[in-house]
């Protein structure tokens, strides 16, 4: 704890050296969280996460979380400069919508509005009319299916199955997932439901359609801490990244919360839905980026005007 706490001291004092603020998703170490907010940041979901770069007046943005936050960032706000504690965190459903492909399947569907989810690169976001992050997809593609628009969604396909069913709107899907809400298993959940009568299920609409069947709130990272704010219940069993665990605990300190179970074949598994690349986000590589300028995210400019058309239009949306 003492390297740990010395560490962290480094951190603040960069931070205030570099005239920097710092962002963190929710899914990161609580370390990274925890000093996001101490030091005048933010830790959020990825729609708020945008919205505070872009807004803050600090000259250099630390974004902790995964590559498509600090590209959105730098994005936003070419002028600055972005750090990130490891640019090679990426996320499963970026790699999997590579530009090449998605833009061919695009030229397939000249028809259809295109709309993009946020964990998407650069290159694939300047090919979207829109792009939406899990918190307000269905208030988006409500309001285009309400226009008659038919939609062509990537990448992922649960998100997407999830967009279909709640707003009954046109979808093409690409067919990517995220690695972690991916692997959530809907047997094994009902016997942890089964275990803990009374439990309220929170699923993040990443995860299949048979576990979402089961969750009694179905809700982006924000909207699963606001569930279970709301909800009176004692114990609630929650579908997403174990990172969330960290703030629905700080939240809610009357409250137990379960992980959803990860393993298949009747087996729990206990911390098994952690993201690999969030999890590469570190104390000792932050206070280098910090020392360094290493770990800079860098957006080809001309990229980034046409990936903005689309952000841009979330945020006002959302505004
Ligand atoms: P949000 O709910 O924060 O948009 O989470 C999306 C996600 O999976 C980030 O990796
Ligand atoms: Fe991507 Fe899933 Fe990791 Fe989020 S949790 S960054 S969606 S792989």
């Amino acid at each position: 704890p003492a390297v740990r706490e010395a560490l962290k001291a480094r951190i603040r004092r960069l931070l205030r050296e570099r005239n920097a603020v710092m962002v963190s998703h929710y899914y990161v170490h609580p370390d990274l969280q925890d000093l996001a907010e101490e030091t005048g940041g933010l830790v959020s979901d990825s729609l708020e996460m945008a919205r505070f770069g872009r807004d803050h007046a600090a000259q250099t943005l630390v974004v902790s979380g995964v590559r498509f936050m600090g590209e959105t960032a730098k994005i936003l706000s070419p002028e600055k400069r972005v750090l990130m504690p490891d640019p090679e965190a990426t996320c499963s459903l970026d790699l999997g919508c590579p530009a090449d492909a998605f833009s061919a399947f695009c030229d397939q569907h000249p028809d259809r509005t295109v709309v993009v989810y946020a964990n998407t690169s650069a290159a694939v976001k300047a090919r979207a009319d829109w792009l939406v992050t899990s918190s307000c997809a269905l208030d988006v593609v409500r309001a285009l299916h309400a226009q008659g628009r038919k939609i062509l969604w990537a990448p992922d396909r649960h998100l997407g199955d999830y967009i279909r069913r709640e707003t009954g709107a046109d979808m093409l899907s690409w067919d990517g997932a995220c690695i972690v809400h991916d692997e959530f298993k809907a047997l094994e959940l009902e016997l942890l439901v089964e275990a803990h009568p009374g439990a309220k299920v929170l699923v993040h609409p990443e995860s299949p359609a048979s576990v979402i069947a089961l969750a009694d709130a179905v809700g982006s990272t924000s909207g699963i801490l606001a569930a279970a704010q709301r909800m009176d219940a004692r114990e609630f069993i929650v579908a997403t990244d174990t990172g969330l665990l960290h703030k629905l605990r700080a939240l809610n300190p009357g409250k137990t919360f379960i992980e959803a179970p990860t393993a298949g074949n009747g087996a729990t598994c206990k911390s098994c839905a952690h993201c690999p690349w969030m999890a590469m986000n570190g104390l000792a590589d932050l206070a280098r980026a910090l020392e360094t300028g290493e770990g800079e995210v860098h957006v080809d400019p001309a990229l980034g005007l046409r990936a903005r058309v689309p952000i841009d239009r979330m945020l006002a949306f959302t505004a």
